[in-house]
């Protein structure tokens, strides 16, 4: 009570010290309008008890957008009225354009609608809570291990980020700001350290610093506030196609022989890969963009036979540069003066995989050429990467804050203390105290990986501008979903980990990180087993928009090919499966703001839907015989793996329970689906080249779909749109197209556009007794030339 504060009970020791209850709130001394979008009022504090350093005079503000009649973004923005305060360097993408007049009275406390309780606004602590609905699940709250629905006793959750294994409630690699509870959705706009807290009637809100920048949205249903929230946070990445298969990496492929062996391996064993990956080994001494001349010096012979392949290639790049003498990348780094500062204004040393070490300050405006000239060097050696995969930005640093340790200061032990890993905010990383050109180290800290994925992004495009960029970072921020893939980092080999993938995956869809994956069969802990290892490949095939196989140094090896045959088989089907998905996958990734979706308005957290036209009840555990799986809607689903074992399900019987196999896992298309596949193939390159499926699953003769192709690898490329519609067994197919002209669609998408086969669930068409309302529709071997219909909308019976 020494604080004023009321300890809440809690079994958890990371939860707060306490939270206020005692009205000491600001009142409103003057409001107004701003403009006809736009309200503000100015506010005092009474003296405060505990923290006698609250601001004393704040500026309050709210902004509307209207999106549709139903469906709006309220942004509530309370600062310092006389001093400015850290801002979060990314900008959301927020045009007020309501007529709104904010219901704000003099000498009123603040809050009313927007804010519960108590606000408390000093230099080093902000705290504030929120009115939630206390009904609905709670989705979202940060990068996270655990169940999907938070609880909300309490519970608690802190945001710094920190290299550290996905454990749950602890603050993890990412800043992800936002939650979604019913039709509303919430980001806070900040990027200090901090803290939410979650009750069944509010959230409470705490930060280390910046100011209050809530974006308030209110959806007409709780995927519209999905779509909402990612319009503001502005989910743009564009993965290029190849992005969608198979990749394979693992840290200890000692060279480069090794590294083609692996390669040589998957196309002998007749396993799909699409993306060869190298860790840290293939450095000099783990030095960035230095290759080591003896165990690697083939690497480029071995790219270019990847290439040759139609397979892409990707590497590791650590932020952290080598403090070696001579070494360019430092050389050239402290001639531009590029790095973080310590207290005496010299680049602060820490120490990663190379030893002594010093970190690039992506905020420097020299940044980005720095990162490129880097970048092209590493090119220009022969090494003709794909795409970047950018580790350890936390930044993660092996000795606490520096070689020297960290100064006696507030930023570097504020008096809130966050309840972090380690229980040190420098822990594992740099001092917060130190110096960056965009501001402290301190208000930057959870926005590093996110600055240093924008560099990498602007040095690809440098690199070729007609490409799309790969780039897979694995600290991320609010916006990085406008540039990189992200994946979870260290997990276990552990069934737990499949299962708490769901959630990943689920949330970061939520924060606009649709591309995103965890390391399949697990990157550490127990050895993985093989039962666990498929299971996990066949659940991939569908959760992961990025689905790759990685593994630690020194465990034994858990690529596809190590397996008994038995296992190799089943993992193969999974692999060949996901070839045949990716233009479904691909064109959700496009078409959804959710490409991970989960049983809305239940705590189901073992199922999801991959688009709308699948829905998967994987296996997430050993020597299963069945599962019971719930299927949210009355009809046929059929499934995937095949396509004539359908469910049967009734409006009042939606729990069925399904036998398994090794070979495939329960997922299944819904009821009234169209899915365009493609055939199966070593690599999407081959698989482009052959013709389509198209796979219809009726309800009471009637199914819809749709398809988006384009040339997968460039960034102005044209696009086709392929609508599918079934009704009382006629099949309607309409394309719409960007493309100026029609001709030669197939060589401006790179693929085939054909569809050779229709197939019906559950049981097959006899293709003689498909008719078409256009004679010459049959082309090449019951081929349907699909551009004919980016002209016409044709018509086919199905009986
Ligand atoms: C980090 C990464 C891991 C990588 C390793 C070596 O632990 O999270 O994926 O293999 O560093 O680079």
């Amino acid at each position: 009570m020494k604080s004023n504060c009321c300890w809440v009970p809690s079994d958890d020791k990371n939860a707060p010290w306490c939270t206020y209850t005692s009205n000491s709130d600001y009142t409103i001394v003057q409001h107004g309008l701003l403009n006809s979008n736009s309200g503000f009022a100015k506010l005092t504090r009474p003296d405060h008890p505990t923290w006698p350093d609250t601001l004393a005079n704040l500026f309050f503000q709210i902004d509307r957008q209207l999106f549709s009649e139903t469906s709006f973004v309220d942004r509530l923005q309370i600062t310092d009225s006389s001093n400015s305060r850290h801002r979060h360097t990314e900008k959301p993408i927020f045009i007020a354009n309501s007529t709104f007049v904010p219901e704000i009275k003099d000498g009123e406390k603040l809050g009313k609608d927007y804010l519960t309780g108590p606000l408390i606004f000093s230099d080093q602590f902000i705290e504030f809570s929120i009115p939630l609905d206390p009904a609905s699940p709670l989705y979202g709250v940060g990068e996270r291990r655990g169940p999907l629905v938070v609880p909300r006793d309490g519970w608690a959750h802190s945001i710094w980020t920190r290299d550290v294994p996905p454990i749950v409630n602890l603050n993890l690699y990412g800043d992800q700001p936002v939650f979604l509870i019913g039709n509303t959705g919430y980001i806070f706009w900040n990027s200090n350290g901090k803290q939410f807290q979650a009750f069944k009637d509010r959230m409470t809100i705490r930060s280390l610093g910046g100011m209050i920048d809530l974006f308030i949205v209110r959806g007409n249903s709780t995927e519209n506030a999905v779509s909402l929230i990612q319009e503001i946070i502005g989910a743009t990445y564009s993965p290029p196609e190849w992005a969608f298969g198979y990749h394979l990496c693992r840290w200890g492929y000692n060279s480069s022989d090794e590294t083609w062996s692996v390669n040589q391996k998957m196309r002998e064993a007749k396993m799909p890969q699409e993306v060869q990956w190298n860790d840290i080994d293939y450095m000099d001494g783990k030095k960035d963009f230095t290759i080591d001349q003896d165990a690697f010096a083939s690497l480029p012979q071995v790219i270019n036979d990847i290439h040759a392949n139609g397979q892409k290639y990707v590497l590791i790049i650590d932020p952290a540069i080598s403090t070696t003498a001579n070494y360019y990348p430092y050389v050239n780094g402290i001639g531009e003066d590029i790095f973080i500062k310590d207290e005496t204004g010299a680049p602060a040393v820490g120490e990663v995989w190379p030893g002594a070490t010093v970190f690039p300050d992506f905020t420097h405006p020299n940044s980005n050429n720095y990162w490129l000239e880097m970048l092209s060097f590493l090119y220009t050696q022969g090494v003709e990467f794909d795409g970047i995969w950018i580790d350890m930005n936390e930044p993660s640093n092996f000795v606490a804050g520096s070689s020297k340790g960290c100064p006696i200061s507030s930023l570097n032990s504020p008096k809130f203390e966050l309840p972090v890993v380690d229980k040190s905010l420098f822990a594992k990383t740099l001092c917060p105290s130190y110096n960056q050109i965009g501001g402290t180290h301190y208000d930057l800290h959870n926005l590093y990986g996110l600055h240093e994925t924008k560099a990498t992004s602007y040095a690809l495009k440098a690199l070729n501008s007609d490409l799309k960029p790969f780039i897979l970072s694995r600290s991320t921020a609010l916006t990085s979903g406008r540039h990189a893939a992200h994946w979870t980092g260290d997990n276990f080999s552990k069934w737990e980990d499949l299962k708490y993938s769901i959630t990943a995956m689920v949330n970061l869809n939520i924060f606009g990180i649709k591309m995103a994956g965890v390391d399949v069969c697990g990157f550490q802990g127990p050895n993985a087993e093989e039962e666990m290892c498929v299971r996990w490949h066949q659940m991939g095939v569908f959760l992961y928009s990025f689905f790759r196989n990685h593994n630690t140094i020194g465990a034994p090896g858990q690529e596809p090919f190590v397996w008994s045959s038995k296992g190799q088989d089943a993992i193969r089907i999974a692999l060949e499966k996901r070839v045949e998905l990716v233009p479904y996958l691909s064109s959700t990734f496009k078409t959804e703001s959710m490409f991970i979706r989960p049983i809305w308005n239940s705590t189901i957290d073992t199922q999801f839907w991959v688009g709308r036209n699948i829905m998967v009840c994987p296996i997430l555990g050993p020597a299963m015989q069945f599962l019971d799986c719930f299927f949210p809607e009355a009809g046929n689903w059929c499934n995937v793996f095949e396509t004539n074992s359908c469910v049967q399900v009734d409006s009042g019987n939606p729990i069925r329970r399904i036998e398994t196999e090794m070979n495939s896992i329960p997922a299944f298309y819904a009821p009234k689906t169209a899915t365009i596949l493609q055939k199966k193939a070593m690599t999407l390159t081959k698989a482009r080249q052959l013709p389509l499926d198209l796979v219809l699953n009726l309800k009471n003769g009637e199914a819809e779909g749709e398809v988006v192709f384009d040339d997968g690898e460039t960034v102005n490329s044209e696009s086709l749109l392929l609508k599918i519609t079934v009704k009382n067994s006629l099949l309607k197919l309409s394309c719409e197209t960007d493309s100026k002209s029609k001709k030669n669609l197939e060589s401006k998408l790179k693929r085939n556009l054909n569809i050779g086969q229709i197939i019906k669930t559950g049981s097959s068409f006899n293709d003689s007794k498909l008719r078409f309302n256009s004679g010459n529709l049959f082309l090449n071997k019951n081929l349907l030339v699909l551009t004919e219909f980016c002209s016409k909308e044709y018509e086919i019976y199905l009986q």
